[in-house]
């Protein structure tokens, strides 16, 4: 028998799927509720296999505590700072996430949090549910066009190279991109250069972050980088919210020192910095960037494909060290 902890709810057919693989025993914590660090380190004792979240903490003691049986973190994310993939390592414990399947719904999410700055969607929303349009005015709710306009995407992984393409096809924009290292497709295919990060702050119109959360990414837009923007600009986070400076951004905003930002992660999630609740230039959503139908669907089978070939093979091929 190959023991399966599923640490919270996922789509029923998913788990549903998980339990009937062949000799395999599930154990499922059938709530919204995020366990504690204390339960976590209970379950996971006798497990083979843990399906996490990325809300779950992973860290050495819960991989320590694992040990004797755990071979296998399945991670229904694609992000996995939430795990401590050195200690995962040390004891030879496989890390999967789930990525690919849900890099055009971030993308997505991202432009559409760029339109929804740019044209002032969510004020223009709270304005008509106050009751308060009478009648059309020349300048009310002015923001930038984005056609044509300069977009700077920090870190071209998959996602952001996603984002690149939609910018590029859909809106004419020219592309400036940083990462540790060059992308040649964006660079033929888009017409991207490759500048540094002060430039891309500097130049850009709209500044788009795609990096995953790592000691050398946390912070990386902090107060000095933000004094970079131009007021006109726009910063969008898809990614992970330490990787700004999250009271820094308050202030920025509150100062007006950029037009606006659309922000899905947090960096103290799920609490926003208070300050940010009460300015009208900021678009939140609760880290929904991956939440479309068919992003969850493919993450879902993602992770069954992964334990099937666990259980085939005792190897997975995707692992992510
Ligand atoms: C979402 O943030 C993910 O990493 O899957
Ligand atoms: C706006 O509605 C216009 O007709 O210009």
């Amino acid at each position: 028998m190959v023991n399966i902890l599923i640490t919270r709810k996922i789509p029923k057919e998913f788990k549903d799927e998980i339990s009937k693989l062949k000799d395999v025993k599930t154990y499922y914590n059938d709530s919204d509720k995020v366990l504690s660090k204390i339960e976590l380190i209970k379950a996971v004792r006798g497990m083979n296999i843990v399906v996490s979240l990325l809300t779950d903490k992973i860290d050495r003691d819960v991989i320590e505590a694992g040990s004797e049986s755990l071979k296998y973190i399945a991670n229904y994310a694609v992000g996995f700072d939430n795990i401590d993939i050195e200690a995962a390592k040390e004891k030879n414990i496989f890390v999967t996430n789930t990525p690919d399947i849900m890099t055009q719904a971030v993308a997505e999410h991202a432009m559409a949090l760029m339109l929804a700055c740019a044209r002032r969607i969510i004020e223009g929303d709270r304005f008509m549910r106050e009751g308060k349009y009478r009648y059309w005015m020349p300048e009310l709710l002015l923001g930038p066009e984005i056609a044509g306009k300069t977009i700077g995407i920090v870190g071209v992984g998959r996602i952001g190279q996603a984002l690149a393409e939609i910018a590029y096809h859909g809106f004419g924009m020219k592309i400036l991109y940083h990462d540790i290292k060059k992308c040649e497709d964006i660079e033929r295919n888009l017409q991207a250069d490759y500048v540094s990060l002060n430039h891309l702050l500097e130049e850009s119109d709209f500044v788009s972050l795609h990096v995953p959360l790592l000691p050398e990414t946390k912070h990386m837009i902090g107060r000095h980088e933000l004094s970079e923007m131009k007021k006109t600009a726009v910063l969008i986070n898809t990614s992970r919210g330490p990787v700004v400076d999250e009271i820094a951004l308050a202030d920025t905003l509150e100062e007006k020192q950029i037009f606006a930002a659309g922000i899905d992660v947090y960096e103290f999630e799920p609490n926003p910095v208070a300050k940010l609740l009460k300015l009208n230039n900021i678009v939140m959503t609760p880290h929904i960037a991956s939440a479309t139908e068919e992003a969850r669907k493919g993450m879902g089978e993602c992770v069954i494909r992964n334990i099937e070939d666990f259980l085939s093979s005792g190897k997975i091929k995707n692992n992510v060290y």
